[in-house]
């Protein structure tokens, strides 16, 4: 049975004046929980404060956005998943805004992969087509060009990755893609990690839907056999709107 896993990406948003008390509400909140797995990722400059606020005994893990390929060096303004280590336990790579909004490839993503295996952190990787790629009925081959760029070279699908399957049109626009649709784009990409590491492993692994999900539309998504969970944008800078998203993944499971 895979446990589902629920991701907040807060991206570029809270001061610290902000984000001291959402992660105590989150801490608070999610006291004990244990439905699914949470991952909070905040902007950088905080990690250190959510890992003085979520003690280790926390329901709620630590992840962050965003990590350069080098363990070290002359990379003015990058941190590395080296440094993470002791800080967080996730990091994310390939989300749609590194790929778009920075110019992200798909071997930029395979090196970032790679640095996040390396450094012991769990990575939590993104995929998705654009608007025009699924009216143009590119979807699959887009989905399968970005899994096969990320796993460029390795021999196993590793143990504790977790795929976010997000629609770059559902992203921050208020378009959650359907159930339906959310469940077959997921569906898919099971079977191309099935088609390319074994079905053995496939099964095993987590795949999150991510896109403009909220309380009111997650547990329609999250009964859908091959959604394992969600990557929450929005809704996560709002601690009850993430708690109520966390508990009913968490509900949708036992249902
Ligand atoms: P959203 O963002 O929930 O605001 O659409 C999702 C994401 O970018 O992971």
């Amino acid at each position: 049975m895979r446990i589902p896993i629920v991701g907040g990406n807060w991206k570029m948003n809270t001061t610290r004046a902000e984000a001291l008390p959402l992660l105590v509400a989150l801490r608070d909140g999610l006291d004990g929980f244990d439905g699914a797995e949470v991952v909070v990722m905040p902007p950088a400059p905080w990690l250190g404060d959510a890992a003085n606020v979520l003690e280790e005994d926390s329901a709620v893990h630590i992840g962050v956005q965003n990590v350069h390929w080098e363990p070290r060096g002359a990379f003015t303004g990058e941190q590395s998943a080296a440094m993470l280590v002791g800080t967080a336990e996730y990091a994310l790579v390939g989300h749609s805004e590194r790929r778009h909004v920075f110019g992200e490839s798909d071997a930029d993503v395979n090196r970032k992969l790679r640095s996040i295996l390396d450094a012991g952190l769990r990575p939590i990787l993104a995929v998705g087509e654009t608007e025009a790629e699924r009216d143009t009925g590119a979807t699959y081959e887009v989905l399968r060009r970005q899994l096969e760029g990320a796993f460029a070279g390795f021999t196993d699908l590793p143990t504790t990755i977790v795929i976010a399957y997000e629609p770059v049109w559902a992203i921050g626009t208020g378009r959650t893609a359907t159930p339906e649709a959310a469940q077959e784009a997921c569906a898919a990409v099971r079977s191309m990690v099935a088609e390319r590491f074994g079905a053995e492993a496939a099964s095993a692994l987590r795949i999150q839907y991510g896109g403009s999900v909220t309380a009111d539309n997650i547990a329609a998504l999250a009964v859908q056999p091959d959604i394992d969970g969600a990557l929450v944008g929005g809704a996560s800078l709002n601690p009850e709107a993430f708690i109520a998203i966390c508990r009913a993944i968490a509900q949708a499971r036992h249902a």
